[in-house]
Formats: structure tokens, C-alpha cells, sequence
């Protein structure tokens, strides 16, 4: 595995580029050379890219606040249908005229939304995808309380998550006695969590068929949504899911409601203190190490280490960093995203491998997958 974050090319060569980026950033810094690289021809198209690059980024909360009321307004259901005309959707909006032209206009900007030749809106490159995509929907309507939790982001990195909007959303991530959590309160997350799951379903099974398995354990396995879908891709396979109680019975009355409870079995616990089930060949962890700082993801990969025979893998699927044009998705996006919930941190593949490594695994290698930036995948064999 190499550490995509950072090219190894020798000390002395970074030591040149080091250079190199001193004195570009110190013309950078100079008003004179800007307004210089502003006007001559050569320079004018990069000085026009960066002061855009940089604009989005003081603007970037104001784009996701119009997806935002696209999204709660249902705009982009309501053009899925056909275009429409201002006044007309002003009236399906329940918005003033003024207002309505004022959102229509700005998802026009964003490329949610286009203009059709009669001056009518219709949906955009962007927004099309959108329509009755419950997985993205729900995903951008739980933004509004990491929104609330980035209000003061100084705050939040000087005084950690104390009383965050998320931390209380996510009851496991700081709560000791999580074996205990009631079901109202694992209820919230685990309907997101399933309705998300499409996202990632997908990608995980189209990289590896599970073809040569014979008995799946999906730890932190939700409401079973990953399992199902697994059930249907690879019928010969036996079920297991663990989960946090409350979530595992949520879990029993989806297989059930599938036909599937003969095929599965459902253990509740937590894999912080409790032993995981053995029997399985394969064990997953979906969107569940990044949720955990390092000793206790260690002790969980320890965990499943030693409920899988020697030969047995393990398959970690969840965003990572140092993907290659998606950075800011891990280390920007996830790494305050996890900050605000009160643990975790997305990991490069290189981090994954050390931990897989010292919990016992061997045979370390990543998965190409559709969607990297989404979902990578990774799996390792136990020694
Ligand atoms: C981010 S969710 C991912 C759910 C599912 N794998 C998916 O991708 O949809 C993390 C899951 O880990 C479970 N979990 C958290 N702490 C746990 C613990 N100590 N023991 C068992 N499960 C736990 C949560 O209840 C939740 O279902």
C-alpha cells in the first residue's frame, strides 16, 4: 500500500519543491504581482481559476444552504415531472414570486437547475440525479445540525464537540454505556444509515462478488440494509449481523419482514465489550472504523480478528483519505464532520493497513472501486 498523500521523491527533491512553493507563495502574497498575473495573457486564465477556487470556498455554505431549501422544498420532484414556469412554481412552492426567482436563479448558478428555450426552469446537471433520491436527500437534510455544529468552528476545535447537535444524533460516539442506548435513540441514525445505504451497497458488492464465502458477519450492520442486499447478490451466502441491541432488533424485524430471518442470524451487543459471534468467513465493517478513534478501532479489528479463522477476511468499506480528487472529501468533510460528532477520523489506506496489520491481518490490498471518493474498499486476510 503507498501513502498517496504525499509523493516519496527523496528528501532533497522536496526539500527543492519546499523551496520552490516559498517563493511562489511569497509573489502570491504580493498585491503588484496578482494584479500583474490578473492582466498578462499567459497568467490571466490561472488567476482567474484560483480567485474563483478561492471565492467558492468563502461561498461554499451559501451553495449548500440553496441546495439545502431546493431540497426541503422538494424543487427537484417537482421538475422531475417537466419544466415549469416561475409563477407556477411559485404558487407549488408556497413562495413569494420574488423570493421563488430569487432560488430559481441562484440553482440556475449552481447548475441545479436550467433554463428550458421558453424561459421556463427545468432540472439541471446537477439537480437531476437529485430527483427522489431519497439516499442523497436524507443525507443533506442531516447536514442542517453539522451546519449548527460548524457555527463557531474556532470554538469547536478549542473546546472539542461538548454539547454538539451531532454528538447527541450519533448516541454511540461518546456514550460509555452504549449497549444500553434505547431505541429512540439509536432510531434517527439507523433510518439515515439505511437510507443511505444504497449509496454504498453497490460499490461494495460490484468490487468483491463474496462469491467464494459461504457466511457473512456485517458488524455495526444497522438495520440490516447492507446485509439484504448482499442476501440478494450472493443467495448460497449465511447471514450474521451485530449491532448495539436496540439496533439489532430493528435489524430482526427488517430480515423478518424480507423472509430472510431463517437465512440470518442477529447478535446484539457491543463489540467494545462483548466477543463477536464466530461462524463467519468473511466479516464486514461498513461505515463503521471511521466513526472510531485509533485504540479503539484497533480493538475492534483485534475484536474481529478473533472471531475469523485463519484464512478468514476482513472487508472495510467507508470513504478514506488521500483519495486521489477527492481530498477535502476526507480530510476536510469527514474530518469535521467526525470532530463535531465527538470520534473518529477518516484514515488513509496506508492508516487502515497499519491498524489491519497489527490486529492480525495479512495480505492488505484495496479494491478499485466506481466511487472512490463514496466508498473504497479494503480487505486483508487473518494470519
Ligand atoms: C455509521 S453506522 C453504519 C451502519 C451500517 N454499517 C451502514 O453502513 O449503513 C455505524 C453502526 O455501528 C454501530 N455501532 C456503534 N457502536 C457500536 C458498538 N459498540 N457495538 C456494536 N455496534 C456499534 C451503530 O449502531 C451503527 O449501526
Amino acid at each position: 500500500l503507498q501513502n498517496t498523500s504525499s509523493v516519496d521523491a527523496g528528501p532533497i527533491i522536496r526539500k527543492v519543491f519546499d523551496g520552490l512553493r516559498a517563493r511562489g507563495n511569497a509573489l502570491l502574497a504580493s498585491a503588484r504581482f496578482r494584479r500583474w498575473a490578473a492582466a498578462f495573457p499567459l497568467t490571466r486564465p490561472i488567476a482567474q481559476r484560483r480567485a474563483r477556487q478561492l471565492f467558492d470556498l468563502c461561498a461554499g455554505f451559501v451553495y449548500s444552504q440553496i441546495l439545502y431549501a431546493c431540497v426541503r422544498l422538494q424543487l427537484f420532484e417537482m421538475l422531475a415531472e417537466g419544466p415549469l414556469s416561475t409563477a407556477a412554481l411559485s404558487q407549488r412552492l408556497d413562495l413569494p414570486i420574488n423570493a421563488t426567482s430569487r432560488l430559481l436563479n441562484a440553482a440556475v448558478s449552481l447548475r441545479l437547475l436550467a433554463l428550458a428555450h421558453d424561459g421556463r426552469f427545468c432540472l439541471g446537471a446537477l439537480g437531476a440525479p437529485m430527483a427522489g433520491n431519497e439516499a442523497i436527500k436524507v443525507m443533506i437534510e442531516h447536514h442542517a445540525m453539522l451546519y449548527a455544529d460548524l457555527r463557531d468552528p474556532v470554538a469547536l476545535l478549542r473546546e472539542g464537540p461538548r454539547d454538539s447537535e451531532l454528538g447527541r444524533y450519533w448516541a454511540y460516539a461518546r456514550f460509555s454505556g452504549d449497549a444500553e442506548l434505547q431505541p429512540a435513540q439509536v432510531a434517527g441514525y439507523s433510518a439515515l444509515m439505511s437510507a443511505s445505504q444504497p449509496l454504498v451497497a453497490e460499490e461494495i458488492l460490484d468490487a468483491y462478488p463474496l462469491r467464494q464465502h459461504r457466511c457473512l458477519l456485517d458488524v455495526g450492520g444497522g438495520e440490516a440494509k447492507f446485509l439484504s442486499a448482499v442476501a440478494a447478490h450472493a443467495p448460497h451466502l449465511r447471514l450474521m449481523l451485530f449491532d448495539l441491541p436496540a439496533v439489532a432488533e430493528r435489524a430482526r424485524h427488517r430480515l423478518a419482514a424480507l423472509g430472510l430471518a431463517a437465512r440470518s442470524e442477529v447478535h446484539g451487543g457491543s463489540f467494545h465489550a462483548d466477543v463477536l459471534p464466530a461462524g463467519a468467513d468473511i466479516i464486514s465493517l461498513v461505515r463503521v472504523i471511521h466513526d472510531h478513534d485509533d485504540a479503539v478501532a484497533l480493538a475492534l479489528l483485534r475484536n474481529v480478528r478473533r472471531a475469523l479463522p485463519q484464512g478468514g477476511v476482513v472487508l472495510i468499506a467507508e470513504p478514506m483519505s488521500a483519495t486521489r480528487g477527492a481530498e477535502p472529501i476526507g480530510d476536510a468533510y469527514f474530518g469535521f464532520y467526525l470532530w463535531a460528532m465527538g470520534s473518529g477520523q477518516a484514515r488513509t489506506p496506508v492508516q487502515h493497513g497499519a491498524l489491519l496489520e497489527s490486529a492480525g491481518f495479512e495480505r492488505i490490498r484495496l479494491i478499485p472501486t466506481r466511487m472512490p471518493l463514496q466508498t473504497r474498499v479494503m480487505i486483508a486476510v487473518a494470519k
